[in-house]
């Protein structure tokens, strides 16, 4: 592979129309049939309108839409895991013409793009929810909110005029072509990028610091669009990521933005979806642990390693780094994994996310080999708010 990768697809999508265009189109969108986003269809219409989806310039047709969920591939052959789809109620898509064109909104009413409807099909549910998620359980966040969604996909490329709003963590958003400047002013020609839902616990950052000895950078990208609800809020994680970073990493080698997708919960899929959209940001290596952007037990530990197999690297064109199970070793008395640790079960501190979450709402810190104890009194304080 040649660093700087490609992104996906050769090169950047950019999806914003020309600022010579924007107020004559802003006018036009007045008249047009309103479509409302989603939380999860704005931050994908977002991370389209920078490139971070590339090659996608707008919501999938049904060619691509089944091709992915059958063969984890655009129609054109390229790999892709997770549908990018607009949804909608029959009664709304009903009179929507093919061919015309539609605004799409946030619920405040705030015009984001313009999409060029070159299609609308219905779907079916159980179909794309055995494929994507392997299971049709609605006590999966990810089905149920496939469950909760309008009947029809609209699909076709959009021309954003706005992007979304965002008003938090402004420092640390970064758009594909801005993380790829940095990378290449810092001298770094092989990065990895660190996906997580979660604060950094001492597993997590014996992940990061193992594959930092390997290449020039790290990207901590913490995701911060739409997550379950027990899910740690993404403000009190922020807090806990610069505690950590500023003590406990290195500054020069170390980089943290905020990555804008929605969560989905698909496990393998997903994995697959993160590292080709990390690449697009600029990423040369990802890190995938255990049960990847799972949730509950629906998918095998390993998983979403395994799905990498399905694939040949080159077209992937982003090296995963896959890590075995990690937790602290009390006979050798540090991090490890089951790949170097020789220690039995019992020697081994690992605590469930459950056990966690009852300590730190009991106020109790958790032992410094499972979590930094800045971080845990981040959370602790937290859990006090809520
Ligand atoms: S995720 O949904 O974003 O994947 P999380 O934030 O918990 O969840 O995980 C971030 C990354 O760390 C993922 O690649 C995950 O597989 C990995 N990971 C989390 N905990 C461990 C662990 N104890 N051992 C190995 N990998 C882990």
């Amino acid at each position: 592979m040649h660093f700087p990768l490609d992104p996906h697809g050769g090169q950047l999508i950019n999806c914003m129309v020309e600022e010579s265009k924007r107020s004559e189109l802003l006018e036009k969108a007045k008249g047009l049939p309103i479509i409302t986003l989603s939380e999860r269809e704005m931050s994908d219409l977002d991370m389209m309108a920078c490139g971070a989806l590339s090659p996608l310039d707008g919501f999938m047709n049904q060619a691509d839409y089944l091709s992915v969920l059958e063969k984890m591939r655009l129609s054109n052959g390229l790999p892709w895991p997770l549908p990018i789809t607009l949804s909608t109620s029959k009664e709304k898509a009903e009179p929507l013409k093919v061919g015309s064109e539609i605004s799409l909104q946030t619920h405040e009413g705030e015009v984001l793009a313009i999409l060029t409807l070159e299609e609308k099909y219905n779907y079916d549910k159980n179909s794309e929810a055995k494929q994507v998620y392997r299971t049709e359980d609605t006590a999966h966040p990810g089905v149920a909110a496939l469950f909760a969604q309008g009947e029809v996909y609209l699909a076709g490329k959009v021309q954003v005029l706005n992007r979304v709003a965002y008003v938090d963590f402004l420092e640390t958003r970064h758009d594909p072509a801005q993380l790829r400047k940095i990378f290449a002013d810092k001298g770094w020609k092989t990065i990895v990028g660190f996906q997580t839902r979660n604060p950094i616990h001492r597993a997590h950052e014996y992940l990061q610091k193992c594959a930092l000895e390997m290449v020039d950078g790290l990207l901590v990208h913490p995701l911060v669009g739409a997550t379950k609800s027990d899910d740690i809020p993404a403000d009190v994680r922020m807090k806990c990521y610069n505690v950590l970073l500023e003590k406990y990493f290195p500054e020069d080698r170390t980089f943290l933005s905020v990555f804008p997708a929605a969560m989905r919960y698909a496990g393998p899929r997903e994995a697959i979806f993160h590292a080709l959209v990390r690449k697009n940001y600029g990423c040369t290596h990802f890190i995938v642990g255990r049960d990847h952007a799972g949730v509950g037990n629906y998918y095998g530990t390993f998983d979403a390693q395994k799905i990498f197999d399905e694939f040949e690297i080159e077209e992937i064109g982003i090296i995963p780094l896959k890590f075995e199970h990690a937790f602290y070793c009390k006979r050798t008395k540090g991090m490890a994994s089951n790949k170097t640790s020789p220690s039995s079960p019992e020697e081994r501190i690992f605590l469930s996310g459950t056990k966690v979450r009852e300590m730190l709402s009991n106020g109790e810190v958790p032992p410094e080999e499972f979590t930094r104890p800045e971080v845990a009194q981040i959370l602790i304080e937290a859990m006090k708010k809520a």
